[in-house]
């Protein structure tokens, strides 16, 4: 008898355990255990024509605020509701991890920060974060000047020609020059190697275009098909993909050594007090070289320098290209920035000091990261199974999501969502400056600009997770600010000198995206030299 009761026990017990992993499996499918998920059904040709993330807003608009989408056999959650983002991203971060992205990048970056795995996540970024310190930052903002005024000079000598031959303006593909420029800059910032691409072409600069060619493929394409074994030798342009990686692991392996030949090693507190204004190499891997105790083998340097220039390059040309465009379209804020600069720029050049007060054009880099955040989605994946909270607008219960759920966090539908933006799909740079109670929304508390003090630019805490342009929590973006003060310096310098229209209409720009959104074929824009004339016109 006593044996059967065991017997009857171990087998309730199994039963609940299956009844639950059953319950669980239905429930993900049908939509959620606790409150019922909505479901969006995409269409393959969804995935093709236009890009994902213009779909997964219509679907936001329908089916709220967290849903379910399925493409046949593949499901992923999409979440538009900062309540929810804020759990994944800082509550409950450590329960997800990169999933899908960390797949497609960990061929090029290794075990560098983005797709590394959390144990080595952990040691890095308690390595890696303190080198963007506020003297480091400073002496990339004369960095950041003597780039762009090469970029500069490069325009005016294009317009000195044209007008030799009577002409004032010139048209080219802005999107190409600021991408030039944000390759030479993060160069600089992160290895102190000089490309020179706005002036010249090379064979490293070719293969990081190449390789970034590359993992944008990777992030549009659903099949893995690089990790076919033969993929390598047979599918050509995964042996120029597997050539160029070579091209660029030499070049930052020669730059390792030279770093490491000429090590000088000291303390944490006595690198960041170095005198910054002499030094001939300011750069990260000066500092993660020279740092006492931490001897890191090569391997891992090279993944965190390439994670570093693959991060920190396009998604900064992005954000340019989509201020130039946005502002080419309403020259009256075109006119306020420049009015602002012309205030505040003297002749000896932009300073510290002086990007404290280009408030307009910080907001203006801000709007421009709202309306095209760079990347549109986040991505991850549940490591075990989970309760996701209510949001807005969904089931205030919130749901039950197994271990292994993809997850598409969208940045973009969060930073456009009507439920939290005034005139969502406008530019208005201002808008930050004004506080939003909100206090309808539960859970959420609301936009409030002092809520972090002394900050220089609107970011997620100021608006609880409504605007997270450097995404939210320990994976938070580690070269947020050296990114803001590079695309502020950049802007203003170029608006200091010339007047931007686009060729074409807005329409004609059409979006694409892999890891940023960036245009089809370029930016064409028409720049000729300022007429300084801005009576009248305020700034604030
Ligand atoms: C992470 C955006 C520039 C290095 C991130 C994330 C976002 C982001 C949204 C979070 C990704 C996630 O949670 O999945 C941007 C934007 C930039 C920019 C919009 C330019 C405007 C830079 C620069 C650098 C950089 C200049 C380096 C110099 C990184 C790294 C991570 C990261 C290393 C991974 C951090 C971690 O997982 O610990 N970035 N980024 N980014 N970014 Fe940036």
């Amino acid at each position: 008898r006593c044996q059967s009761t065991s017997t009857d026990e171990k087998r309730n017990k199994s039963r609940n355990v299956l009844d639950n992993a059953s319950n669980l499996l239905t429930n993900f499918l049908s939509g959620g255990s606790i409150g019922s998920m909505p479901v969006a059904e995409g269409a393959v040709s969804d995935l093709f024509g236009k890009p994902l993330f213009f779909s997964l807003y219509d679907w936001f608009i329908q089916h709220g605020s967290v849903y379910k989408l399925a493409f046949g056999p593949k499901a992923f959650v999409v979440v538009s509701d900062p309540i929810v983002a804020r759990y994944i991203l800082r509550e409950n971060a450590f329960s997800y991890d990169k999933g899908v992205l960390a797949d497609i990048l960990e061929p090029i970056m290794g075990k560098g920060l983005i797709p590394a795995d959390l144990e080595t996540w952990k040691q890095r970024r308690r390595v890696i974060a303190p080198g963007f310190h506020t003297l480091y930052l400073e002496a990339m903002v004369r960095m950041f000047a003597n780039c762009s005024e090469r970029s500069i000079s490069k325009l005016e000598k294009l317009l000195e020609a044209k007008h030799s031959q009577g002409e004032h303006e010139i048209e080219l593909d802005l999107e190409a020059e600021f991408s030039n420029l944000a390759l030479d800059i993060i160069g600089l910032g992160v290895f102190n190697y000089d490309f020179g691409s706005v002036t010249k072409e090379s064979p490293v600069i070719k293969a990081v275009y190449g390789t970034l060619f590359e993992a944008e493929h990777r992030s549009t394409f659903y099949i893995p098909y690089w990790k076919f074994p033969l993929a390598r030798w047979l599918v050509p342009r995964q042996r120029k993909f597997a050539n160029d990686l070579k091209v660029i692991n030499d070049c930052l392996d020669g730059l390792i050594k030279n770093a490491k030949d000429t090590r000088q090693e000291t303390d944490v507190e006595k690198l960041q007090q170095r005198d910054y204004k002499n030094l001939k190499d300011a750069s990260l891997l000066r500092f993660l070289v020279d740092m006492r105790g931490v001897d890191v083998d090569d391997r891992q340097l090279r993944d965190d320098l390439m994670t570093m220039l693959i991060a920190g390059h396009e998604t900064t040309a992005a954000v340019l290209t989509w201020a130039v465009f946005l502002l080419a379209q309403h020259p009256d804020k075109m006119k306020k920035a420049q009015a602002e600069i012309d205030a505040v720029i003297s002749e000896d050049g932009i300073t510290l000091e002086s990007l404290k007060k280009l408030e307009y054009v910080r907001l203006i880099i801000s709007e421009s990261l709202r309306l095209y955040p760079q990347p549109p989605l986040l991505i991850r994946r549940s490591l075990k199974s989970d309760v996701l909270p209510g949001g807005y607008n969904g089931d205030k219960d919130g749901y039950q999501i197994p271990s292994g759920t993809d997850i598409f966090i969208s940045i973009y539908n969060l930073h456009r969502s009507p439920y939290y933006w005034e005139n969502p799909n406008e530019f208005e740079p201002e808008r930050f400056l004004v506080q939003r109670d909100n206090n309808n929304i539960e859970g959420w508390a609301g936009f409030d600009p002092s809520r972090s003090p002394g900050a220089l630019y609107p970011n997620e805490v100021v608006s609880d997770f409504a605007f997270l342009p450097f995404g939210g929590g320990p994976r938070r973006c580690v070269g947020d600010q050296f990114a803001l003060m590079e695309s502020t310096i950049a802007l203003a310098m170029i608006l200091q000198k010339f007047d931007v229209e686009l060729k074409g209409s807005p329409e004609s720009v059409e979006l694409v995206t892999g890891a940023t959104i960036h245009t089809k074929n370029g930016l064409l824009c028409k720049l000729k030299n300022r007429s300084r004339v801005h009576e009248g016109v305020e700034f604030r």
